[in-house]
């Protein structure tokens, strides 16, 4: 596992990144957090409570952060992208709140999930409700086109997650099957909220593209390193359970390249394990799965498609005259991928 594990020194490398790109926008971000805890407010204390208790949780704002520094790329004045980087953020975090229902986390964000604290129904309002709060902003914007934007890739994301259900537990599913998963519930985002940064102050057509690409290639890295993390990560680090996926019976990348590449005896494994659900209670079976990964290379291949998907982000900037802020866009992507949480 030598690309999952030995990245100590890329890694000091990409959260210096994580932080240049922070520091650009630091101001503007604390205006997003403000934003965000401002319209987390309602008459019902529930609301605030469960939605404060994820928010002020941490995450690492990244999607937000992108809206930001795609609208100083793109010389936005005013302040219009901070609402609608909050209104990014909002997105995520109801995703979240659903995601983590359907997937039956407990863990996120290194403190017991919002289902495992209030429940699944609460959680699942809650995420309703932020989801509706985030197209009051949008609606506050007043940009059509931003509208159109976010509230496809709002329900591009639901079709991900829907899609991802019908793949669950089913080892036939192939690398492009997955790559649709991927890029709808995460990718769009990321894409979205890149490509907004150039509407605001209304660019050309073909900046707007390249912001988009620039997420969308970005974001298929960001999960591509998320699926890898589920089986490699260090918990505490991540902040979520190791081994989800697993138990899940989730056909993430790692999954799918171990299968191939595995002996009839290794598929009989992983039948059994992903599709039956039938799994060691001692972790004997993550273990084994764990072991199959290294064997046969997925982890580490994976970990070669997210640099393939970030060399196209990268690419995807060449029409920008060099900054700061494309500098650290451009080293966003090296976080992305030697991120361990
Ligand atoms: C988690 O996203 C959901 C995925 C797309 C894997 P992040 O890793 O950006 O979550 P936070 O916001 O930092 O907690
Ligand atoms: C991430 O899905 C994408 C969304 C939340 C829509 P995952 O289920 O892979 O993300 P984590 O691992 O729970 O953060
Ligand atoms: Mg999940
Ligand atoms: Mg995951």
């Amino acid at each position: 596992m030598s690309n999952v594990v030995n990245l100590s020194s890329d890694r000091s490398r990409s959260s210096s990144a994580f932080e240049d790109l922070h520091r650009l926008v630091a101001a503007d971000l604390a205006a997003v957090d403000q934003t965000i805890i401002d319209r987390m407010a309602s008459p019902v204390p529930l609301i605030p409570q469960l939605a404060g208790y994820l928010v002020s949780s941490g995450g690492k704002r990244l999607r937000p952060m992108l809206t930001l520094a795609a609208a100083q790329l793109c010389a936005a004045e005013g302040d219009r992208q901070v609402r609608l980087a909050a209104c990014v953020e909002f997105i995520h975090t109801a995703t979240l709140l659903h995601d983590d229902v359907v997937d039956e986390s407990d863990l996120r964000r290194g403190k017991a999930s919002a289902n495992a604290v209030w429940g699944n129904q609460a959680s699942v309002l809650v995420g309703d409700f932020l989801l509706s709060r985030a197209f009051q902003l949008m609606v506050a914007d007043g940009s059509l086109r931003i509208l159109e934007i976010l509230s496809h890739a709002s329900a591009v994301i639901a079709e991900g997650e829907v899609l991802q259900l019908t793949t669950a537990n089913d080892t036939e599913t192939d690398e492009a099957a997955y790559l649709q998963v991927i890029e709808s519930k995460t990718a769009r985002l990321f894409a979205a909220a890149c490509q907004i940064g150039a509407v605001i102050p209304g660019r050309p057509m073909a900046e707007e593209k390249a912001l988009e690409q620039f997420g969308l290639n970005l974001g298929i890295a960001f999960q591509l390193i998320d699926d890898v993390l589920d089986y490699s990560a260090k918990q505490e680090k991540l902040g979520k359970t190791v081994g989800d996926d697993f138990h899940e019976g989730k056909i993430t990348l790692p999954v799918i390249l171990a299968y191939r590449r595995g002996t009839d005896e290794e598929r009989t494994f992983w039948r059994r394990v992903m599709e039956d659900l039938d799994q060691a209670e001692d972790g004997a079976d993550l273990a084994h799965a764990q072991a199959l990964m290294i064997r046969h290379g997925s982890l580490d291949d994976t970990v070669k498609r997210a640099r393939h998907y970030g060399d196209r982000a990268r690419d995807a900037l060449a029409i920008f005259p060099e900054s700061a802020v494309k500098t650290a866009l451009s080293e966003i992507v090296e976080f992305c991928i030697e991120r361990a949480y």
